[in-house]
């Protein structure tokens, strides 16, 4: 495997083969991820994007001008020069699932015209009910024996279908090449923490159940399904938000240090992690769904599907036994973050006079695309006597290094793969543990609750953490 993440110079000569390339995910995040490494000079000097989806546009013109609008709508205002330069190096192709004859015969093209020895990608940006069949279809082809795969989530709905998926996948495609893509972990903010947390001896030392009491990890977004109502009723938010992007988020948090930072190492440690989960008690597992969702364009009236998930968890290792990590998310609430609050044990003695929030011995993580973290610590008001007050240490990454060009999400993935790191993307062996860990629960969900939009979830979910509730809302 790689050298891990962060890895300097150019990819490889590339075919990028996207499939589902007139879908939501091509248009918002996958053109404009890559017009922009385009722009950066990030991509290889020799680079043909093979584009294909079963809903052709006309022609190809007709496809560029949406891919065009796109990276326009999505990325801002279009550096026309360097767009012309890279709609040069698109093709379309149309396709279906069973026959692809002529998508591996515009990958061939593609290749013959950079000078063949190649390295090809194939992109699956399509529904989750078209993956097997369409990696079957690409199992077909000749340049799949060296071909690396990307997948999005969900990684199956359950355990056996996660199995079922995984099985087609290894009869085509080796594990090292194979990358299921969790957009979070592409997120300068999320891969920081593995820098706060292993580059500094300030915070190695503590990070464990004798000086670390709780855990939040708290991404509750404003927005409500926004159309989606197709996947949202055959997701739910405990698919699509808790078993992925808060359990990596958690693995982050919680995993030992790593001996190396590269693909084996880091999955390693999360594969103890995730093997180290006590199988969450349904009594500590707030489902909610939020009041109007079932009048949405496309919901079932009667729905049961979960908008918001709030849940307790335990790791029991030696680390971290006894620390309750509380994860929260869910659409339609009162405001859109991503923060993670870790809870130091307070003092032995309390030697200072009067009481001051015992929030003041957090250090919390702001993980948008502006990153921040906070250390609240209590200080000595300035003066005569020994009275504390609430004090702040602030890093913004941003402010710090100001030169620097951070990379979003979906960028950094992309440049991994062509990479060939898969330092940043989910193993099989995680998606499995995960699932077991999971489907008793799904098998028997909590009680749906109902929350006003605009609120934050259920009562129920509230109350979860105990006296201390939620560090969000921060008054
Ligand atoms: C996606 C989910 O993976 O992540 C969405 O499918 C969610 O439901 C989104 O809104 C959140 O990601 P971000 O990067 O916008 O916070």
């Amino acid at each position: 495997m790689s050298t891990g993440p962060g890895q300097e110079g150019l990819p490889a000569p590339h075919v990028l083969v996207v499939l589902g390339a007139t879908g939501d995910l091509a248009r918002r995040k996958l053109f404009p991820a890559l017009f922009r490494l385009w722009l950066l000079d990030l991509l290889p000097e020799k680079f043909h994007l093979v584009c294909s989806a079963r809903a052709a546009p006309e022609n190809r013109d007709v496809f560029l001008t949406m891919v065009h609008s796109a990276v326009e709508v999505y990325r801002g205002a279009i550096d026309e020069a360097g767009w012309r330069r890279f709609a040069e190096r698109i093709s379309f192709v149309p396709t279906s699932d069973d026959d692809g004859a002529d998508l591996e015969s515009a990958i061939s093209d593609a290749t013959k015209e950079l000078g063949g020895d190649v390295h090809c990608v194939y992109y699956l940006a399509i529904p989750p009910s078209a993956t097997e069949s369409v990696v079957r279809m690409l199992g077909k082809f000749d340049i799949t024996d060296s071909a690396k795969i990307v997948l999005e989530k969900p990684f199956g709905t359950d355990l056996e279908s996660a199995r079922r998926l995984n099985a087609t996948l290894r009869e085509f495609f080796d594990e090292e090449r194979i990358y299921r893509i969790d957009h979070f972990l592409g997120k300068e903010a999320v891969q920081n923490i593995l820098a706060l947390r292993f580059a500094n001896g300030l915070f190695q030392p503590v990070w464990n159940q004798q000086h670390i009491c709780y855990v939040q990890i708290d991404v509750p977004e404003e927005i409500d399904i926004q159309g989606r109502a197709d996947f949202m009723e055959s997701t739910g938010t405990f698919r699509d938000m808790i078993s992925t992007h808060l359990f990596q988020l958690l693995g982050f948090v919680a995993l030992a240090p790593p001996s190396r930072l590269d693909a084996w190492s880091l999955r390693h440690e999360m594969v103890k992690i995730f093997r180290a989960l006590r199988p969450p008690d349904p009594k500590r597992v707030v489902f909610g769904q939020y009041e109007g969702y079932r009048e949405e364009a496309g919901v079932d009236e009667s729905s049961g599907v979960e908008t918001f998930v709030a849940m307790e968890v335990y790791v029991d290792d030696w680390c971290w036994i006894g620390v309750p990590f509380y994860l929260r998310t869910g659409k339609a609430l009162a405001a859109a973050r991503r923060t993670i609050t870790i809870g130091f044990r307070e003092p032995p003695l309390k030697v200072f006079p009067g009481d001051v929030d015992d929030t003041c011995n957090e250090l919390v993580l702001e993980l948008t695309d502006d990153p921040k973290i906070f250390a609240d610590v209590r200080a000595k008001v300035p003066g005569p006597t020994f009275e504390l007050g609430r004090g702040r240490m602030r890093l913004a990454l941003l402010e710090a290094f100001p030169e620097a060009e951070p990379l979003e999400a979906y960028e950094r993935l992309l440049l991994d793969v062509m990479r060939g790191d898969p330092t940043l993307f989910i193993s099989t062996e995680q998606v499995e543990l995960l699932w077991q860990l999971f489907d008793p629960l799904l098998d028997e969900p909590p009680p749906l609750q109902h929350y006003p939009r605009g609120s934050w979830g259920p009562r129920e979910a509230l109350q979860l953490p105990g006296e201390r509730g939620w560090r969000l809302p921060d008054s």
